[in-house]
């Protein structure tokens, strides 16, 4: 069947161009010398986690213990919930999770370290943990410098857990104007990184592995030294947020949302068939924010839950029929893929297969 022929609004993935990002995230990685773990939180489809494997990633990150609880069920082995998990059922859920597979966690406090350390002396086996820091985001971890060596210090005493290093998640790099604003931004959040790493072999606590993340910096901050692991997420689909960073074009991106034009109430404005409930209210506003593929006289103007209004550049001579179907690049992947039960994965416009949102909706 076509994409065209489908029923809307749907969730498409061009499995062909998902498999050139992978390979060319992948690629990149291999010549750098580090480790890729892709974060599962853009697809949360375990045939397109089995392709980042297959093409080389080591393993695999998620947010939360209920999509980790997927994965290990789908034959996953080695997997980092960059979460803090908290709370006795938590970690229950975490104890079954490790008899059957590899899992990491982050942590930014006494208090979590010290429910996993519990965890970790009850089995036997230390619970591997990376110590997040904050290099800018202000979101989790202690700043860089002294603040998390005093931290490091305090969780090298605490039994059953065993740290691999620092985590950090640059995410005030999407904020950062031009490519060398950014690549000026994780490179000093690495440098950090470093020199606190440092400061904690000096007092005799050696860990060797930092890990860095995030689509926008992963190419760059790949490549410089220390850097042992990159976790990039949104690289797999892209979306219209990594266009206007200048990370991704239309052609590099894989997911798109399938609508009908339902209304022509004028000349100049057209309805679709999709709200906030396929797109989320993410970067509305931004300029771009989301883009008609192949149709450059068509611009989004807002969208409520279930309308999508846009507006038609008459001056381009374009046309627009009630009944015509638009395929757009969603604003953030991510969660937009979160609000679909399952996609359909085509090649060259023809469908080939349906794909199960698995892990959507585990929040817990
Ligand atoms: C901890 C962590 N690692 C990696 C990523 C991946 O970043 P991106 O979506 O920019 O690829 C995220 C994204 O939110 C994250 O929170």
């Amino acid at each position: 069947m076509n994409i065209f022929d489908l029923d809307t609004p749907a969730l498409l993935i061009d499995l062909d161009r998902v498999e050139v990002n992978i390979a060319e995230m992948a690629e990149k990685a291999r010549v750098a010398g580090v480790r890729l773990r892709p974060h599962t939180k853009t697809h949360k489809m375990v045939e397109i986690a089995r392709m980042q494997i297959e093409a080389g990633a080591d393993g695999i990150t998620c947010a939360k213990l209920g999509e980790a609880e997927v994965w290990v069920e789908n034959g996953f082995d080695d997997i980092l919930i960059a979460y803090p998990l908290v709370g006795e059922a938590k970690l229950a859920r975490l104890q079954a999770l490790r008899e059957r597979a590899r899992i990491i966690t982050s942590l930014d406090s006494v208090e979590v370290a010290r429910g996993l350390g519990a965890l970790g002396v009850a089995s036997g086996k230390p619970v591997e943990v990376y110590v997040e820091v904050d290099t800018g985001h202000h979101r989790m971890g202690r700043p860089v410098g002294e603040p998390t060596v005093a931290l490091v210090q305090e969780l090298a005493a605490i039994e059953g857990i065993t740290i691999l290093g620092l985590l950090s998640h640059a995410g005030h790099a999407y904020s950062a104007v031009t490519l060398e604003d950014r690549d000026q931004v994780v490179a000093s959040a690495i440098e950090d990184m470093r020199s606190t790493q440092e400061r904690c072999a000096e007092l005799g606590i050696v860990f060797d592995e930092i890990s860095v993340g995030s689509t926008p910096g992963a190419r760059a901050e790949m490549k410089r030294a220390g850097v042992t692991e990159v976790r990039p997420g949104t690289y797999v689909f892209n979306d219209t947020a990594m266009i206007y960073l200048g990370v991704a074009s239309a052609e590099t991106c894989a997911a798109h949302i399938l609508t009908t034009v339902v209304a022509r109430p004028t000349d100049e404005r057209f309805v679709i068939d999709a709200g906030t409930k396929c797109f989320t209210s993410d970067g509305m506003g931004r300029p771009g924010w989301i883009q008609v593929v192949g149709r450059p006289d068509l611009t989004m103007s807002f969208i409520t839950e279930e309308h999508g209004v846009g507006a038609i550049d008459l001056s381009q001579g374009g046309s627009l029929s009630i009944g015509d179907k638009l395929l757009l690049i969603p604003p953030h992947a991510c969660p937009v893929v979160n609000l679909f039960d399952m996609a359909y994965g085509h090649r060259q416009g023809e469908v080939t297969q349906e794909l199960l949102v698995a892990s959507r909706g585990r929040v817990r």
